[in-house]
């Protein structure tokens, strides 16, 4: 039982999913409030004022704020050591695509992961996992896609799966074997390496996500992908429209996607080809203040009655950060989102993107207890204003105190 909760945020009634448009602006808010755990899952809740007899463990929250925990869609936090070489190449000058072009980037990330143990592997992630828990991520999507070859992709995905197993936080696993062309193969012979994968794959992933932009895979090579992924039952997710606008949002939503994600350089063709889609538009904001491309134009999106989430994207060359609170702050400081679009953008939206909407993203009696108790004196707005200080009394996972 939480008990004394200056402001319990974030209530959604059961079987809302999503928001879009103007619900965008709206969230649950209830002051003075209690909250009832039970079983790991959100029981009940009410106001202080006809607070029920306290059974059990209590946790005073002082009049902190309590939230739902941050989910983050988006990431690709299992890979090998660092490209802080690269990042210099970066402060000298060159461009994402340029450090790429150089056989740096993500074949960079790829060769070090070939030679990194699974062990070794699963170890440094979990170094990752355990930081952007104790800054509030309870629910969190990681991608494969720097194993590059059959053998790497598997090992990539069951440290993913090991990761789901050893934490509290809901995990859910993406076969991005489409990141990039694997060394030693064309691009055509590539894409028939990824369609042969798909079988495999899907015994340990959840979701298909296919780099569908400039200089990685077209709009052809990705319609192969996700015809194979869908076939053995693998929902997609899409990157779209980072470099330059191919055609990946259309294919996207031709193929029912739980998400298209990045959308730097979308404009109003893809956000009419959203509309009346199931597809959950997600911005990566991190990744828009590292490379210095543009921001989405999320505004855009949420007045022409879409969703937006938002996550990390938290990986080796684009956002070597996966602090979902920075995220938020970004959405409001970069994008113009108003802290309650920011705040379901990061919470129940983005639990959407990552197929768990159902589980958790919001304050609903049956979902569970992911949630972040703050400290006295915080709300959305200064969450997202005074965007360094710490604000996390408590970060409950199925209701436990993390020990961090
Ligand atoms: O989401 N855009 C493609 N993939 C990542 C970058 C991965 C990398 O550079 O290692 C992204 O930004
Ligand atoms: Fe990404």
């Amino acid at each position: 039982m939480i008990i004394n909760i200056g402001e319990l945020v974030g209530i959604v009634p059961e079987g809302v999913m999503r928001k879009q448009g103007g619900e965008m602006s709206e969230t649950g808010v209830l002051k003075d409030a209690w909250l009832r755990v039970e079983d790991g899952l959100i029981k009940d809740f009410g106001s202080m004022t006809d607070c029920p007899d306290v059974e059990g463990e209590v946790l005073d929250a002082e009049g902190g704020m309590v939230i739902p925990s941050f989910c983050d869609s988006h990431t690709h936090l299992v890979y090998a050591g660092s490209r802080e070489g690269e990042f210099l190449d970066k402060i000298e000058g060159l461009s994402y695509e340029e450090i790429a072009a150089r056989g740096g980037g993500i074949l960079n990330s790829s060769d070090l992961l070939h030679r990194t143990s699974e062990d070794e592997l699963y170890e440094q992630s979990m170094g990752r996992v355990r930081e952007v828990l104790a800054v509030g991520t309870g629910a969190i999507e990681i991608k494969s896609g720097y194993g590059l070859n059959p053998g790497d992709e598997l090992k990539m995905l069951r440290v993913i799966r090991r990761i789901r197993e050893s934490v509290p936080a809901v995990v859910r696993a993406t076969f991005l074997g489409a990141h990039a062309v694997g060394r030693g193969y064309t691009r055509e012979g590539y894409v028939d390496a990824v369609v042969e994968m798909m079988p495999k794959a899907a015994e340990l992933a959840d979701y298909v996500d296919v780099f569908c932009d400039e200089g990685f895979f077209s709009t052809e090579d990705t319609e192969r992908i996700l015809k194979a992924g869908t076939a053995c039952g693998l929902w997609p997710k899409i990157h779209a429209d980072e470099l330059a606008v191919i055609g990946g949002v259309e294919v996207a939503v031709r193929h029912n996607a739980l998400s298209v994600d990045h959308l730097e350089r979308s404009g109003p063709d893809q956000i009419e080809a959203l509309r009346g889609t199931a597809t959950m538009p997600t911005m990566l904001p991190g990744s828009s203040f590292f490379l210095g491309i543009p921001f989405g134009r999320a505004k855009d999106f949420i007045h022409a009655g879409l969703g937006l989430a938002l996550a990390s994207d938290y990986n080796p060359g684009s956002s070597p950060s996966g602090d979902m609170r920075f995220v938020m702050a970004l959405g409001c400081i970069r994008m113009r989102l108003t802290p309650v679009q920011a705040f379901n953008a990061v919470t129940l939206n983005s639990a959407y993107a990552m197929g768990v909407a159902h589980l958790v993203g919001s304050v609903t009696p049956g979902k569970i207890a992911n949630l972040i108790v703050t400290h006295p004196g915080w709300n959305l707005t200064r969450l997202a204003y005074q965007y360094r200080s710490p604000f996390i009394s408590t970060v409950l996972l199925r209701g436990l105190p993390l020990a961090i």
